[in-house]
């Protein structure tokens, strides 16, 4: 016979992962108060997202706007080195949650996850001085030597994503559905550094600023993003047949650099 679950505020077994998000107990499951069944039958996967990570649930344009900015991250191919990574995994003979695991991680400052930089450095700038203060934070980083964050391109001279990211934030401003503070700040940025252009890192970071996530939130949410490409690209991957695929072909072999051959205990 199963033990039945007790909830009791005052114990201290009951307050080890006291939260505020879920409140689970036999035949029960509601997120942030909504009955599951309610969210089944009426929110888009964009809405809980935001309702998991806000407390409420976003209006529908808000909602909107962030599911543009998760579906312009969710893949980059084989070029964008997290999915090369996930694609590899998935040939080593780990699980498919491995694989995906495997591109997570290396979605840091540089790769996928320059956003939240991007988004303390658009807090921190004053839009109604754009210009100058846009002026000092870019000489600022030159002189310590850092790349502006959501910023440039391996190859894209035009992120083909940012036009249609920042005319659908141009479109939130106007219908007031965001203030338009951190897109100021980050074109005022992009004209200034132009001609490096604003990349998807830089363009999903404007649509979190405005719509109030935090920095740290706002990479979670492109991790979220780009994990869909990486399942697809691992499960394609995966039905390749090819066993341990490395990053080059075997044909290729990488440039050696070091010492000649040498023996040991013969000079040196
Ligand atoms: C994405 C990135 C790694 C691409 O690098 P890359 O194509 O190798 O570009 P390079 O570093 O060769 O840059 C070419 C020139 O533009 C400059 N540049 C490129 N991105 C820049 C940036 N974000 N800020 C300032 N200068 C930049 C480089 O300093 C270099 O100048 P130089 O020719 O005088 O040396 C680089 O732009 C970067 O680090 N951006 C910031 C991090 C980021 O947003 N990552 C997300 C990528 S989607």
């Amino acid at each position: 016979m199963s033990r039945q679950a007790t909830r009791d505020d005052e114990d201290p077994a009951s307050r080890w992962w006291a939260t505020a998000i879920s409140d689970i107990s036999p035949g029960v499951i509601r997120l942030r108060g909504y009955p599951v069944a309610d969210l089944i039958e009426d929110a888009s996967f964009a809405q809980v997202v935001w309702l998991l990570l806000r407390g409420d649930l976003p209006s529908p344009a808000q909602a909107r706007l962030l599911e543009r900015a998760l579906v312009a991250g969710v893949d980059h191919g084989p070029q964008s080195p997290a999915i090369a990574i996930a694609r590899m995994a998935a040939t080593c003979g780990v699980g498919i949650n491995n694989a995906m695991a495997s591109a997570v991680n290396v979605l840091g400052d540089v790769h996928g996850g320059a956003g939240q930089q991007l988004m303390e450095l658009l807090a921190r700038i004053d839009a109604d001085d754009a210009l100058d203060a846009v002026r000092a934070a870019l000489a600022d980083l030159k002189a310590r030597g850092i790349h502006v964050p959501g910023f440039g391109h391996r190859f894209h001279p035009v992120d083909p994503r940012r036009d249609p990211l920042m005319a659908a934030v141009e479109r939130a401003v106007s219908d007031g559905v965001v203030a338009g503070r951190a897109y100021r700040v980050a074109t005022e940025i992009e004209r200034q550094l132009a001609p490096i252009p604003m990349n998807i890192d830089g363009a999903t970071a404007v649509i979190f600023s405005e719509l109030g996530f935090t920095p740290e939130l706002g990479r979670g949410l492109f991790v979220l993003s780009r994990s869909v490409g990486a399942l697809a690209h691992a499960w394609e991957e995966s039905g390749s047949g090819l066993r341990n695929k490395g990053p080059i072909p075997r044909t290729s072999l990488p440039a050696y650099t070091g010492q000649p051959e040498r023996r040991v205990g013969h000079g040196g």
